[in-house]
């Protein structure tokens, strides 16, 4: 089946002819709005959830604009799953690795377990799922992998290491597969937002089980600092629904990027890196939790 015609927009996207598009991670957030979109802008979407009691609301979303969707159950640590889903829905056109958990916690009070979980979902389960598709796509010389990796991943992030550590590792991933699959025509990016308003932040964040472990020397620092910077960050939290038509957009646009930082404290974090003042911004973060700890009773 043709699924590309071919032909090119002004803004150089390449015009989509039902091509198919595999999203994890779709019950809420980025994953959600990316999957409604891209129904939206004509893609053949397989929509996964992690758990099909939480599809209610993807399929609310879809259903008030008439859109339509596959929707099937992913969970990207299940190797069978992985095998299962592959298989059902080959060819791939698209895969959007956006399935991701974050544990919050100082490294010293993370469990070995909470530290592998993070890792499981964030960077094996992309990774596998990546290796599953990628057979047929390296058979049909085509396809695009898009990894929603994180900011923290490249400028780190207090309390969450283990989180930022595993996005740290989807980008590295990222940028060594990228030229290992060019060759065969298929491009692999990944898209890095800063703080954005969804459930990761939300219900979904889900606290170590020493977050609160009065003889933790670092847990009290944690739970002020986390706090304070989501209350300094809030504001400029950008709008989910941009990083999905971002992510939208990078299913057909003609030679993406490598990475592409998304949300106005992100684009700022990279703005003080290139100008070399990462050690500004450090010393900015470690006076701002040192004063969030002073102010805690
Ligand atoms: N929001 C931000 O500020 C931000 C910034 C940078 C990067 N990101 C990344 O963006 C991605 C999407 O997160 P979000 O912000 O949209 O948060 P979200 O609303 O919490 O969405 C996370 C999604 O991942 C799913 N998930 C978790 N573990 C899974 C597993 N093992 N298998 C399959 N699905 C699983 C969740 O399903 P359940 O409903 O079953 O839990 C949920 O659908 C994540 O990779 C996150 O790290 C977010």
């Amino acid at each position: 089946m043709e699924r590309q015609s071919g032909g090119a927009s002004k803004d150089g996207a390449v015009e989509t002819e039902r091509r198919r598009v595999l999203i994890t991670g779709c019950s809420s957030g980025f994953g959600l709005l990316t999957a409604v979109q891209a129904a939206g802008s004509g893609f053949d979407v397989v929509a996964t959830v992690r758990n099909p009691v939480r599809a209610d609301a993807l399929r609310r979303a879809l259903d008030a604009r008439g859109l339509d969707a596959k929707i099937d159950t992913l969970d990207v640590t299940d190797s069978e799953h992985i095998r299962r889903i592959a298989d059902r829905y080959e060819p791939i056109d698209v895969l959007v690795n956006n399935a991701g958990i974050l544990i919050n916690g100082s490294f010293a009070d993370l469990s070995e377990r909470e530290l592998r979980d993070v890792f499981e979902t964030n960077y094996f389960g992309a990774v596998a799922l990546t290796r599953a598709v990628a057979g047929p796509m390296l058979r049909r010389r085509r396809g695009r992998i898009i990894n929603v990796a994180s900011l923290a991943g490249s400028v780190g992030y207090p309390y969450c290491s283990a989180y930022a550590a595993s996005k740290a590792a989807l980008i590295a991933f990222t940028q060594s597969i990228r030229v290992e699959l060019a060759p065969f025509g298929i491009d692999v990016v990944s898209v890095e937002p800063g703080f954005h308003k969804t459930q990761i932040i939300g219900s979904n964040a889900r606290p170590a089980d020493r977050f609160d472990d009065p003889d933790s020397p670092l847990a009290s620092y944690g739970r002020s600092s986390l706090r304070a910077l989501a209350g300094d960050l809030l504001p400029w939290a950008g709008s989910p629904e941009k990083v999905a038509r971002r992510i939208v957009r990078l299913m057909s646009v003609r030679r993406p990027r490598t990475r592409y930082v998304l949300g106005t404290d992100a684009r700022l974090a990279a703005a003080f890196r290139w100008l070399g003042l990462a050690g500004a911004m450090e010393r900015l973060f470690i006076r701002r939790i040192e004063r969030a700890h002073r102010r805690t009773p």
